[in-house]
C-alpha cells in the first residue's frame, strides 16, 4: 500500500491547527461564535476529524502517535473552549452592569389600587359628619332579640306596626333586626343621659327584591337624649347634616308616624324634580324612655333612622339598588 501522507505532515497539520485554534478561540468576542468554533473544531465534519480520517492512509505503525496528539488537541481545544466561554460571559455582564443604569425616578406602573365600596364611604360619610357634632359611635348585633327589636320600641306583640316590617325571624325569639332602633335601648340600658350617639349597621327585611327594595341594606341610628331637647334641636341637627352632606337641596318635613317617637316625622329632599325620603325621626316617645326606667318629666330625646342606599343613590345618581350589591367593576370602577 503507498501511503499519499506521512506521519510528520500529518503531526505538522496538527501543530498548524492548534495555533489556529487557540488564536481563533482567543479571538472570539462572544458565545455564538465559540459555538460556531467548536463545531469547525470538534464536530463529526470538524477540522480535527478531517486530520483523523487522513490517518486512515498512514501506515498501522504510525496511527497510535497521530491519534494520541489528536485526541490531546481534542482536550486543550475544548479547555479553551471552556475558558473563552466564561471570560466572554463575565465581559458580558460587566458591560450590561456599567451600561444598565436604574433611573429611581421614573414613575412606578401603574398597579391598580382598590378603593372604598360606595355604600361603605356613604356610611363613613354620615357617621363623620355626626361625629363632628360631637357624637359617638355604638353598636348592636343583627340577630336581634324580639325585646330589642319591637317590644322596647312601645311596639308590642299586636302592634300593627310589626306588618309594616316584614321581619325574618330566626328561633325562639331572635329575628334579623328589621332597622338599628333597637341600638337605643341596648345603649341607653348601659348609658344614662346625657346621651349622643350613632349606629350605623345592615338591616333585614322580607321585601321583594325591585329597584329600590333589597331583603338586606343599611341604616345609621341617630339617638340624643339630654335634659331639655325638644323638636328645634331635632330639626337644627337633621338640617344641618343634610345641608352637610347634601349642600343645597331643598328638604322638607313631613308629619308621619313611629311607635317609638312622638311627634315622627319623615324628611325629604328635591332631588330631579321629586321629593325623595331619606329619613324617618321624631321625639323619643316618652313610653320607650319610661321602659327604661328614665322619667321623661327629665329627660328627652330625638332619634331618626337614615337610610344609607337612599343617600348613597342620591350622591351617586344611581338609578337601582341593585348595582350597589352586584360587585359589576364597570360600575364600582366609578367611584
Ligand atoms: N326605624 C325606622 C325604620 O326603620 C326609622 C326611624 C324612624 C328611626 C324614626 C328613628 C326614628 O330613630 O326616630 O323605618
Amino acid at each position: 500500500m503507498s501511503s499519499t501522507v506521512t506521519l510528520q505532515q500529518l503531526t505538522d497539520r496538527l501543530d498548524v491547527l492548534e495555533k489556529k485554534a487557540a488564536a481563533e478561540i482567543a479571538e472570539a468576542v462572544n458565545a455564538q461564535s465559540l459555538e460556531q468554533l467548536r463545531v469547525g473544531l470538534l464536530g463529526r465534519k470538524g477540522r480535527i476529524s478531517a486530520v483523523l480520517s487522513a490517518m486512515g492512509q498512514l501506515p498501522g505503525c504510525d496511527r497510535p502517535a497521530v491519534g494520541k496528539r489528536a485526541n490531546s488537541l481534542k482536550d486543550q481545544v475544548q479547555t479553551l473552549l471552556a475558558d473563552r466561554m466564561q471570560a466572554v460571559k463575565q465581559a458580558a455582564m460587566a458591560k450590561r452592569i456599567s451600561q444598565e443604569v436604574l433611573d429611581v425616578t421614573i414613575p412606578a406602573s401603574g398597579a391598580s389600587m382598590g378603593h372604598r365600596h360606595p355604600l361603605i364611604s356613604t356610611t363613613e360619610e354620615i357617621v363623620n359628619l355626626f361625629l363632628g357634632l360631637g357624637y359617638n359611635v355604638a353598636e348592636g348585633p343583627e340577630v336581634e332579640q324580639d325585646r330589642y327589636n319591637f317590644t322596647a320600641l312601645n311596639i308590642p306583640k299586636d302592634h300593627p306596626a310589626r306588618d309594616m316590617q316584614d321581619t325574618f325571624y330566626l328561633e325562639g325569639d331572635l329575628l334579623l333586626r328589621t332597622h338599628t332602633s333597637p341600638v337605643q335601648i341596648r345603649y341607653l340600658e348601659q348609658n344614662p343621659p346625657p346621651v349622643r350617639i350613632v349606629s350605623p349597621g345592615r338591616v333585614y327585611r322580607r321585601d321583594t327584591i325591585d329597584a329600590t327594595h333589597l331583603p338586606v341594606f343599611h341604616q345609621v341610628e341617630v339617638l340624643a337624649v339630654d335634659e331639655s331637647l325638644d323638636f328645634s334641636h331635632l330639626r337644627g341637627t337633621v338640617m344641618a347634616f343634610l345641608k352637610a352632606f347634601f349642600g343645597d337641596l331643598p328638604i322638607r318635613f313631613r308629619t308621619s308616624y313611629f311607635p317609638f317617637t312622638e311627634p315622627s316625622a319623615e324628611v325629604d329632599v328635591s332631588w330631579h324634580g321629586r321629593w325623595l325620603e331619606v329619613m324617618g325621626c321624631g321625639m323619643v316617645d316618652p313610653a320607650v324612655l319610661t321602659g327604661l326606667g328614665l322619667d321623661p318629666e327629665r329627660h328627652s330625646g330625638f332619634a331618626a333612622g337614615v337610610g344609607v342606599e337612599r343617600l348613597c343613590m342620591v350622591r351617586h345618581s344611581i338609578d337601582d339598588i341593585r348595582r350597589l350589591y352586584t360587585s359589576d367593576l364597570r360600575f364600582l370602577e366609578q367611584f
